[in-house]
């Protein structure tokens, strides 16, 4: 990456790309919400119809989680302004001031709380003369301190002839701490409930926005029956406020569809009483569910839920018809199914977009199956009322495999294949039944992560599985659905199966040289290379001087990290990352003085700086604005490739512009329980939405080749509560079928050229060191040629009691090439242990050229990039 001088501008006025992107997020923001309930026509709102609007989200509008996965944006436009936008009349202007009143006070309370407490910190490591912990100690003071949203004043006033309220409940999550299924998070605090009894009486037709991070009870449905709107708006970054009135007035019409399952309660989770949060056992988590996660459990055993997987609501009505389905080859010729349907907008007024989304039963032969899973999807251009489009859906046969371990391979079971085609998981049609005729072998593949102890998983019950089946069977031959003979070599292509690649084999991203240019080019770099700079190029630069963690990058303040500076005579340059996925987490500002870059505090990068002592700035002050886009629960349920391609380049030109070369991110971990503090963050509780969704921002990141991902967290990070210690006992199926798949999808389809591994241990082993994780799956398995980094200080020593930390060695010998930020103890470790013969000379080279060809790889795209300016 080429860098001129410092980051940023020292110019405040808006520039024009902030415009263009925030018109981006918009649309994104807009094409991911989704309608779960409208009745007696609650909308759309006519733009001229005075509303009275209520709630914490209403002015306190949320447009992310917090942590790292924050961004320092430039403004957020709450939903009172965006209705106001619209020109939409509020009544309730005295009640929202005051709220925003009484909720600033609240917030620099608990502000002052945290310096107060951080004084007090300072103080105790000052006195044990050990200053190395402090900055840790100081981050969980930030965590200790729960933030508490007032209620807000209790006067509701009834405009007259005033029939429509709008209430806002917002909730906000983030790293370092899970959700909790309490009242004021995943439930209705005493408050809110209170003022929706108030506004429900006072009310003719009440409209719920769901501003929150992910799914919580809305059991109070039932208590309040004017309720006739319910819109889970998400949290769509700095244009929620926009995008809010853009979809409630219908200037654009809903198509947002869920990206989870929505139960009545959470106790209708499987083993819902065993996550962390809930039963406070920090140390193991055990993966008792299996593969049933998500719709995968709801649908197979029966467990019926309030929203399905899937689902959305749109101010007109589609009809699928004219199905169609064949054995057919995609452009590569690879073996697979192809899908066709016709969907038609059968109303009369609003132009939309609809999703249709395939599924398939598997046969239950072989092992125990989930009924249904996605294979397919895809959503039609914005369709006038009346017209329609014909869309076709290929889907691979790997799709349809389920993992044999006994065997250790991938499988297509002998048996029947039904095809369903619909609008979500509980609205689907049975479309075609394929017949494999013989069993199917996707190649073998190594044992990896195997479990250290029993572990005890759900099975389905056979006898119900088999009614549903015969079900099926009745109605092809009741209604004369399509049935296709398959045999078992249309579906394997060649020997070997296509599943194992050899590294490297990947698409050359730049046409001049090709990937194994590169490689060779880094070869021969690293063999110029002293050992002690190549124990500097595995472990990354970091500077105490400016901050910690998530803010150790040097020159850009604000970024989490960069890649050592050790060889940089040698033509290596240092490469920097940083935060996602909501956009670019750097600092808004910072201040340049004597030359220098003024020292700042973590907290800079955190929440536009709320928590950092403002100082008398005497420099120069630089701005470093960034488009804070949707989260990514919200991105998933657009269900557009497209438009999250769109997005991947609006991340690529950000971080061109303030000099980043991976963006630490997508997060693509799944749903597995909603009180994981980070799902806002991750995509969804499918794997195969998670990775279309993940491939598709990387291809838009990468399409130029000086800028990259960093796909995280893998793997099995679903819990933040001791996040670095915690072990993940899980079967090697579920792993690979849920947990590994969605990074397979990214991986084999865009190649990423970052992997950032996760804290957590898998079945005993910290990711950042395990061989099978890193080495054999990623790059033997599934071809990945990037870099892969640790997740940041997961190498610091664990407190008593706890399992200990990732080694950093080990980490080298995993090729987990990174360890981040770097600290000089992981330094003196690999040292020692290249001394003593635990660690060899080439070890450490493989991982080094890996660093090496994704630092060339992205410094010559960037070179072109020049000359064709
Ligand atoms: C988070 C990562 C993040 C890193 C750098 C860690 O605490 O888990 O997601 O990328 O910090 O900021």
């Amino acid at each position: 990456m080429v860098r001129k001088g410092f980051t940023g501008v020292t110019n405040k006025k808006p520039r024009e790309y902030e415009k263009r992107h925030r018109e981006i997020a918009r649309t994104a923001g807009c094409e991911g919400m989704v309608f779960l309930k409208n009745e007696r026509h609650a909308l759309p709102l006519k733009k001229d119809e005075m509303v009275a609007l209520y709630g914490s989200g209403a002015v306190i509008t949320r447009k992310g989680g917090t942590g790292s996965g924050d961004v320092n944006e430039r403004e957020v436009v709450n939903i009172r302004d965006g209705l106001k936008g619209k020109g939409i009349p509020i009544a309730s202007e005295e009640w929202l001031s005051d709220y925003e009143k009484s909720y600033k006070k609240a917030r620099t309370d608990w502000r002052d709380a945290i310096f107060r407490r951080e004084k007090e910190i300072e103080k105790e490591w000052e006195a044990r003369g050990d200053v190395s912990e402090y900055f840790s100690a100081k981050e969980s003071a930030y965590y200790e301190i729960p933030f508490v949203a007032p209620a807000g004043s209790e006067i509701i006033e009834n405009g007259s002839g005033v029939s429509k309220a709008v209430y806002v409940i917002s909730r906000v999550s983030g790293e370092g701490a899970d959700r909790k299924n309490e009242k004021g998070d995943y439930e209705l605090s005493d408050g809110e409930r209170h003022m929706l009894q108030m506004i429900c009486g006072c009310f003719s037709q009440v409209i719920c926005l769901l501003n929150t991070g992910g799914i919580m009870d809305l059991g109070f449905l039932e208590e309040f029956s004017n309720i006739d709107g319910v819109v889970f708006i998400s949290q769509a970054g700095m244009e929620t406020g926009n995008a809010v009135a853009d979809v409630l007035v219908g200037d654009v019409v809903p198509c947002g569809r869920l990206a989870d399952s929505w139960p009545y309660r959470y106790g209708d989770y499987p083993f819902a009483d065993e996550f962390v949060a809930v039963n406070g056992q920090i140390h193991k988590s055990y993966y008792k569910e299996s593969i049933y996660v998500g719709y995968r459990y709801f649908d197979t055993f029966g467990v019926s839920v309030r929203y399905p997987f899937g689902y959305g609501l749109s101010y007109t009505k589609f009809t699928f018809s004219e199905y169609g389905v064949s054995v057919a080859k995609n452009g590569d010729g690879e073996n697979g199914i192809e899908v066709s349907l016709h969907v038609k907008n059968v109303g009369e007024r609003y132009a939309a977009k609809e999703v249709a989304q395939v599924y398939v039963s598997c046969p239950q032969t072989g092992r125990g199956k989930e009924f249904r899973r996605l294979c397919g999807y895809a959503k039609t251009k914005e369709l006038k009322p009346r017209e329609s489009q014909e869309l076709r859906i290929w889907i691979p046969f790997y799709a349809l495999c389920s993992f044999s371990q006994e065997k250790g391979a991938w499988i297509l079971d002998e048996g029947a294949y039904y095809v369903w085609i619909g609008k979500n998981i509980g609205d689907l049609e049975l479309a075609a039944r394929l017949d494999l005729e013989q069993e199917a072998c996707f190649g073998k593949v190594g044992r990896i992560a195997p479990l250290k102890e029993s572990l005890e998983e759900l099975k389905p019950d056979a006898a119900r599985l088999s009614a549903r089946l015969l079900w099926c069977e009745e109605t092809v031959e009741r209604e004369r659905i399509t049935v296709l003979r398959v045999r078992a070599e249309d579906v394997v292509p060649g020997t070997g199966g296509g599943v194992l690649r050899e590294a490297g084999s990947g698409d050359d991203s730049s046409p001049s040289i090709g990937r194994a240019g590169f490689d060779l080019e880094a070869k021969a770099a690293v063999r110029k290379l002293r050992r002690d700079q190549k124990v500097r190029m595995v472990t990354g630069e970091l500077s105490y001087s400016v901050g910690n963690i998530g803010n150790s990058a040097i020159e850009v303040p604000g970024a989490s990290g960069q890649t050592s500076k050790a060889a940089e005579e040698q033509g290596i340059p240092s490469i920097i990352f940083a935060d996602g996925p909501a956009g670019i987490r750097v600092n808004q500002s910072y201040e340049v003085k004597d030359g220098e870059i003024v020292p700042y505090e973590v907290w800079d990068s955190l929440e536009n700086g709320l928590l950092s002592i403002k100082k008398e700035r005497e420099g120069e002050i630089y701005y470093q604005y960034c488009t804070s886009i949707p989260i990514g629960t919200l991105l998933a349920q657009t269900w557009n490739e497209e438009l999250l391609f769109e997005l991947g380049r609006l991340v690529s030109e950000e971080m061109r512009m303030f000099g980043i070369t991976l963006w630490l991110a997508p997060g693509m971990n799944i749903h597995r329980n909603p009180l994981c503090g980070r799902n806002f963050e991750y995509y969804s509780e499918d794997p195969f939405l998670s990775g279309k969704m993940a491939a598709a921002m990387t291809r838009g990141v990468q399409a130029d080749g000086g800028t990259g991902v960093t796909v995280k967290h893998f793997v099995c990070n679903n819990q933040e509560e001791n996040r670095m210690g915690t072990d993940s006992v899980i079967s090697e199926r579920a792993l690979r079928e849920i947990y590994l798949k969605g990074f397979e999808i990214a991986v084999r389809e865009a190649g990423p050229y970052g992997v950032m591994t996760s804290y957590n241990l898998v079945n005993g082993i910290h990711v950042g060191n395990s061989m099978d994780l890193c080495t054999t799956v990623l790059r033997n398995e599934w071809g990945f040629d990037g870099l892969v980094m640790t997740d940041w200080y997961t190498t610091e020593p664990a407190p008593e009691g706890f399992a200990k930390s990732t080694k950093p060695y080990v980490c080298v010998k995993a090729r987990n090439n990174l360890i981040m930020p770097g600290t000089a103890e992981d330094q003196k470790n690999v040292e020692a242990a290249l001394e003593d013969g635990r660690l060899t000379e080439e070890e450490l080279d493989a991982c080094v050229e890996d660093v090496v060809s994704v630092i060339f790889r992205t410094a010559r795209a960037e070179k072109m990039d020049c000359k064709r300016e």
